[in-house]
This record gives structure tokens, sequence and C-alpha cells, in this order.
């Protein structure tokens, strides 16, 4: 379980952008963070992953205080975080960054099953290098096969999964984070703005303007955040 205490961030050069978060990830379930553009999602998942260091309050792993370790100790501890745009890396192949992601030489029907998983047919694209002749939708897709490969992966943070992805993979990505969801000892965090991945959250939660607007059970959410689209106001129908 994850568990976020009054979390917050400034960068060096600007105003402060999360502004006292408390957010609980639980293990064995499907936690979707959305909110519109700008409202502090990315820098939520940075600040986890250790990207961006925390100007004030705690980050736990289960009972591990994480706050002040650095990307690679919360890498180590499990946490795995997949980009919204993900890293190109010159003379990596897919195969050698799943290897990478795995700890460890993976074998070539698990890679096979990784790759299916994301929608790429194994072959084509298994000694491509992680490059800009990638498309957007398909560095995008070998990110999440790379999360997916961790062995030891307790908190998976998945940044807008969706974005660039076309509708038949998405199906087959949905399939994907219902299967992790069973796993007991995993907490999945993912931000999205999609609706298919709404509807299959045990808890959501709306971040706008760095605090958390709104958060509960998926069921509970889910339909507030469609009535306030309907209306064409704020989407959960009250002032961010
Ligand atoms: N390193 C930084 N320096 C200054 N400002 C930053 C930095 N990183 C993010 N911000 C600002 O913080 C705010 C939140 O950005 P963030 O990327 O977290 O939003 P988001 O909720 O992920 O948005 P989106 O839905 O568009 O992905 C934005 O106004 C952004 O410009
Ligand atoms: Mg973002």
């Amino acid at each position: 379980m994850l568990t976020l205490k009054q979390v917050r961030w400034k960068p060096e050069d600007g105003d402060e952008v999360l502004k006292g978060i408390d957010l609980t990830v639980e293990a064995g379930k499907l936690t979707v963070v959305t909110g519109p553009n700008g409202g502090g999602k990315t820098s939520l998942a940075k600040v986890i992953a250790g990207i961006n260091s925390v100007t004030g309050g705690t980050i736990l792993l289960d009972d591990i205080d994480i706050t002040e370790k650095n990307i690679t100790d919360r890498a180590k501890l499990g946490v795995s975080y997949a980009f919204q745009q993900p890293v190109r890396f010159k003379g990596i192949t897919v195969h050698d960054l799943l290897d990478l992601a795995a700890g460890g030489k993976i074998p070539e029907e698990e890679i096979c099953e990784l790759m299916a998983k994301v929608g790429l047919c194994t072959k084509d694209y298994i000694e491509r290098e992680v490059n800009a002749s990638l498309s957007g939708g398909e560095i995008k897709r070998i990110e999440i096969a790379s999360v997916l490969a961790r062995r030891n992966s307790r908190v998976l943070i998945f940044d807008e999964p969706e974005a660039g992805i076309d509708l038949w993979s998405f199906a087959g990505l949905i399939d994907a984070f219902e299967e992790l969801k069973k796993d007991k000892q995993k907490a999945l965090l993912v931000i999205s703005h999609q609706e298919r991945l709404l509807e299959i959250a045990d808890e959501i939660a709306v971040i706008a303007d760095g605090k958390v607007r709104i958060k509960g059970p998926g069921t509970e959410i889910l339909p507030q955040l469609m009535e306030g689209e309907k209306s064409g106001g704020c989407p959960i129908g009250r002032e961010w």
C-alpha cells in the first residue's frame, strides 16, 4: 500500500504545484487519478517515483518511509513508473529494455506474453532499438511492457497509458490492468482521462489545482463525473 500524507511539491523556479495531497493506493486495487490538464497528476507521479523531491509531507510504501529515498532505492523497493512521455534509448533494443526492467534475461515465451499484452507482435519489435524510429503509440506500449516486466513491483504507476494507443490495442490493455488488479501484492495507480479505465477503477481521485478535490469508490465517483460532463458544467457538478 502506498500512502501520501500532505504531499507538497514546488519547482525551484515556479509556484507550488502540489498543495497538500492525501491519497492511499491500496494493494489489490486499481486507483485511477483523473482531473483537468495541468492539475498536478504527472507531478504527483514524479514525486512518488522520486524524480521530483517533495517540498513537504510524507510518502510511505507499506510501512517504509520513502520520502527521502532516491529514484534507484524506490525502484528497488518496488516503485515502477511508466512515463506520460516515454524516454527513448539509442542503442538499446526492446529485448534489452525488457531484460533490464526484469533484472535478468526474460525467457522467450514470457517476452511473447508481455508483448501480446500491449498488442505488439514480438518478432517485429523485439530486436528493434528503442529510438526515434518507433512511433508514438509503439514507444508508449513498449514502456508499458517494461513496467509489466518488472518482477518486484509493489506499486505500478501508469501515466495516461491510453495516450496514442489505438482502440484495438486499448481493449487488450484494459484486460492487462484487470489481470494486474487480481494480484493482491501490487497497488495500481493509473492516471487517465479515459472513461473505460474509470469504469474498471476500484477507487477514483480527482486532482485539480494541486489538491485532491474528490475521492472515493469508482461506483460512487464515476456517475458524478459523467453527470457533470452531460450538463456541460464542471465535471463533478460543483466548483473544483
Ligand atoms: N518542472 C516544472 N517547473 C515548473 N512548472 C512545472 C514543472 N512541472 C510541472 N509544472 C507545472 O505544474 C502544473 C501541473 O503539471 P502536471 O504535468 O503535473 O499536470 P497534469 O495534471 O499531469 O496535466 P496533463 O493532464 O496535461 O498531463 C502545470 O501548470 C505545469 O506547467
Ligand atoms: Mg500529465
